[in-house]
């Protein structure tokens, strides 16, 4: 196990276990079957999560993010619908048939404990790339803080954006404001039996960069 030791003046000495931290930030994947739909999910539990989330990056310190956490089921199977029209019309578009994973997440979603939708305040301005970034920087950051935060406590989750489709009727069911924007919906609940491990992903020698754009590292001396 490698630890690192990290001084500030003023502070006493923090050690992180690099460890844990890598093993949270290399195995928070996608949880769409693999979770425990009867047990329930504290709302402190979420709460302690989102007081995480809120420690991300927020453009001009302004903390636009909001967080609706749906338990009630009667919203909970509105949100549900939506999402299951939504993911039936991806599919009809698709060439090959969406994975059972997919489809299982889509057929449950009303029975997660929790779904967690992460909204911003205000709108992006069209078509201004910089502000649009800025706006979506100040979101979606604090979502994949609250996905770690939530792996971390033994929680699964998916990042989904289907629903956006339905971003009206979403927000008409649960009385969202027109100048409120709607990004991710999480689905909450205790992992049952899933090992999550590092997706095979593109190495750094592939998506990196140095100096140039498309140049490779120069060897050290
Ligand atoms: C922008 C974005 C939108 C996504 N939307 C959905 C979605 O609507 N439904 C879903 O089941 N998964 C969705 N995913 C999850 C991806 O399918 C998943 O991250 C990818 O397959 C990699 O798997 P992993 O998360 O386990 O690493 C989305 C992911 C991203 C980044």
């Amino acid at each position: 196990m490698r630890y690192s030791a990290n001084f500030s003046q003023g502070q006493e000495a923090l050690v992180i276990d690099l460890a844990s931290v890598d093993e949270v930030l290399g195995t928070t994947r996608s949880v769409r079957r693999r979770l425990d739909f009867d047990r329930p999910v504290a709302p402190e539990v979420i709460e302690e999560c989102v007081a995480l989330a809120a420690q991300a990056p927020t453009g001009m310190n302004r903390e636009a993010w909001r967080f609706l956490v749906i338990t009630d089921a009667a919203k909970k199977q509105g949100v549900a619908d939506l999402y299951r029209r939504a993911m039936d019309r991806y599919a009809s578009l698709r060439p090959s048939p969406l994975s059972p994973a997919q489809r299982a997440l889509s057929d449950r979603l009303h029975e997660i404990p929790a779904l967690i939708l992460v909204c911003s305040e205000g709108r992006p301005e069209s078509g201004n790339h910089a502000a649009e970034v800025a706006f979506y920087g100040s979101v979606l950051p604090a979502a994949w803080s609250l996905m770690l935060a939530l792996r971390s406590r033994g929680l699964g989750s998916t990042w989904t954006t289907l629903l956006l489709v339905h971003e009206r009727e979403t927000a008409d069911l649960l009385d969202i404001p027109d100048d409120v924007t709607q990004t991710i919906l999480l689905p909450v609940a205790y992992t049952r039996d899933a090992v999550l491990r590092r997706a095979n992903r593109k190495g750094p020698e592939q998506v990196m960069y140095w100096n140039t754009w498309g140049a490779a590292r120069e060897p050290a001396e």
